[in-house]
């Protein structure tokens, strides 16, 4: 058995029947035919992942690592390794004068799970910057890619979350950078920046977000436990006669975005504990583990607050992290 106590961001003391490490994608096949059928997960960083039970089948951790960089007239071409980590490539970008990555400064995880939920922070989206995905199909034991369109990227969403899930592994992503960079400035703090260059934008977002987010380092969590859900145009129009002042983002001429954490904070959820998970003070979409809470607990808290949103709103919230039960994904 194997601890999974830091390879995920949540830190329960969990074990692993196995941890299997693949550096070479030609190898995957062969590894995994060693399995015999038995249940698998691939990992990268966990900081998207919980582990709400001991797990038995066989974690599958992905080292591929390298960074290339192809020049155009107009652009920057730059094959990453799908296990090297994101925040080091937005600093080797920003060190190399190759600008556009500054507004997902300190999104944890790897490079080859950012497209799997198009990664996405401060009026920015990974999906805007990838040419191309590769990845080893697992049933049809091939080496396989995708371009950016093929992805189906939407919100916090692709095809590697849908049609694709638990039957690829991402060995590398190829992102395309123009050469001509443009501020996006539109996001909240960001907009009291006047003039600002790659690296004023880099610095706000990093203290922002270590303002406004619990390190997992220091306090166990995965980031927004929810996804901030769209709602049809109508819908909107009527909680505003009860909440005036609740927000929304443009969606489309139909529909809107709201954000979660507004609904959860007006539920007075914030600070709020079952046993040693807590919905972050701070930032209600957050929720945190103090180091002595346990998956069943954060499965009470989460469900808590999933159907006080409904009974209150009408609104269905769905969880952005995966849950990983004794034998794999599990439905909040
Ligand atoms: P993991 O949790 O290891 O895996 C996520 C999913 O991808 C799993 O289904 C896993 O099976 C699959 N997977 C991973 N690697 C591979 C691979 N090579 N091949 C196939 N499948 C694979 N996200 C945002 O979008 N925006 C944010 O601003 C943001 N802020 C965060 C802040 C904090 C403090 C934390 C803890 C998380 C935050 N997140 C955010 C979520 C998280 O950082 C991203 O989802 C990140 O992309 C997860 O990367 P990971 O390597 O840790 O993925
Ligand atoms: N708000 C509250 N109460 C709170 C927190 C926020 O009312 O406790 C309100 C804010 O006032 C604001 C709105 O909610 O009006 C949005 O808050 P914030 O800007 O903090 O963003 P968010 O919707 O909570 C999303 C992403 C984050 C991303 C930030 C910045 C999702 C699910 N989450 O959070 O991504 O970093 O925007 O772009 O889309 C993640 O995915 O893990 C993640 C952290």
């Amino acid at each position: 058995m194997n601890s999974l106590a830091s390879l995920h961001s949540f830190g329960f003391p969990l074990l692993a029947h196995d941890v299997m490490s693949v550096n070479v994608a030609a190898d995957l096949q062969a590894q995994l035919s060693q399995l015999n059928n038995t249940a698998f997960y691939i990992l990268g960083e966990g900081s998207n992942t919980v582990f709400l039970e001991d797990y038995q089948g066989t974690i599958i951790k992905p080292a591929f690592m390298g960074v290339d960089l192809v020049h155009t007239d107009t652009h920057y071409l730059l094959k990453v390794g799908a296990s090297e980590n994101w925040h080091k490539l937005v600093l080797w970008c920003i060190q190399h004068q190759i600008y556009g990555f500054e507004n997902l400064a300190l999104i944890p995880g790897t490079v080859g799970a950012a497209p799997i939920q198009n990664i996405g922070a401060y009026g920015v989206e990974i999906k805007q910057f990838i040419h191309q995905v590769d990845y080893y199909d697992l049933s049809e034991q091939t080496h396989k890619s995708l371009d950016s369109l093929s992805c189906e990227f939407a919100y916090r969403d692709s095809i590697f979350k849908q049609r694709l899930a638990g039957q690829i592994v991402i060995t590398g992503v190829t992102f395309i950078i123009p050469k001509r960079w443009e501020a996006v400035m539109h996001y909240g703090e960001l907009k009291e920046l006047i003039e600002p260059c790659a690296i004023d934008i880099f610095n706000k977002v990093v203290q922002v977000r270590q303002d406004k987010l619990p390190d997992p380092s220091k306090i166990g969590n995965a980031g927004s436990f929810f996804k901030n859900p769209v709602i049809a145009m109508g819908q909107y129009n009527k909680l505003q006669q009860t909440w005036p002042s609740i927000p929304s983002y443009f969606v489309d001429s139909n529909n809107v975005k709201v954000p979660a954490a507004w609904l959860i904070d007006q539920l007075g959820f914030k600070g709020k504990k079952i046993g040693g998970i807590g919905c972050h003070p701070d930032q209600a979409l957050v929720l945190t583990n103090d180091g002595s809470g346990t998956g069943e607990q954060l499965l009470q808290l989460a469900r808590n607050i999933r159907d006080t949103v409904f009974n209150e709103f009408s609104i269905i919230i769905e969880n952005e992290v995966r849950l990983i039960g004794k034998n794999g994904p599990v439905a909040l």
